[in-house]
């Protein structure tokens, strides 16, 4: 086969052009940065694991009706993606105090929130992805009232949906990053869920014991980062093995 043109080289994944107009192919690394590239490291398999999860997880959100990127895995490292005009957010929804937030509001980890939070962090790489309000984000153009509220809407659903299906393999999630495309057909444009979803952008932590099943354990350096990966993995039951 042909050579595709790399389009883009993101920490964990690369972009490449696609087989026909509109599409793109998503090329899943085992790389794994934190702290914005401060630290790196490679987990040896996670690219393999990050897009069958992913996939995994974008078919069962599209069975119940949000509308996503994804339209098929084509091999081990890579999956078959709509092309979208990404919206320069990160929307992080949080179930219970962990990482940042725990930190920037002293609010021990682990305590459950009163309510489902939604932040917004700018995507810019230079400015170390700035928490940014509705405020700003419509001020300067990021994305219009109407976009936000589409992304609002498909996030709570998102979160609701995924909760239960981790409740229902002993897994809490804590809380998880989400980005969005616009996807235009014609003159219409939806707004669509893009990038991945894997324990990379999840806290998931084992219901009974608390203990972490995802980048943490490569961020604070607690080991068994893989292990922690294919347990999830096993779990979603697209392991064949334990
Ligand atoms: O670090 P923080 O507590 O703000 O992260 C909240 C959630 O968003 C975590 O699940 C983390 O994995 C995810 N996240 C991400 N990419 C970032 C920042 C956070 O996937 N750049």
């Amino acid at each position: 086969m042909a050579r595709r043109r790399q389009l883009y080289e993101g920490k964990a994944k690369i972009l490449f052009e696609g087989p026909e107009p509109g599409t793109l192919v998503q090329y899943f690394k085992d790389d794994a940065t934190a702290g914005n590239g401060a630290k790196k490291g490679i987990i040896t398999g996670k690219g393999v694991l990050n897009n069958r999860i992913s996939e995994h997880l974008m078919l069962r959100l599209h069975d119940i009706g949000i509308p996503t990127h994804f339209i098929r895995r084509l091999n081990m490292r890579e999956q078959l993606i709509r092309e979208v005009e990404i919206i320069p957010l990160e929307v992080v929804v949080r179930n219970v105090a962990a990482g940042s937030l725990a930190k920037r509001l002293g609010i021990p980890e682990g305590t459950r929130l009163p309510r489902t939070i939604i932040e917004y962090y700018y995507k810019n790489d230079s400015l170390n992805d700035p928490m940014v309000s509705e405020e700003h984000i419509t001020a300067f153009g990021w994305a219009c009232t109407n976009d936000l509220d589409d992304m609002v809407t498909l996030t709570m659903r998102v979160n609701d949906f995924l909760s239960g299906l981790f409740v229902g393999i002993g897994i809490t999630l804590v809380d998880f990053k989400l980005e969005f495309g616009r996807l235009w057909e014609g003159e219409d444009m939806r707004i669509v869920l893009a990038d991945e979803i894997s324990p990379d952008n999840c806290r998931l932590w084992d219901a009974k014991t608390s203990e972490k099943l995802d980048k943490d354990r490569f961020r604070r350096d607690l080991g068994r980062v893989e292990e922690a990966y294919q347990e999830v993995a096993w779990r979603l039951g697209i392991l064949p093995e334990a």
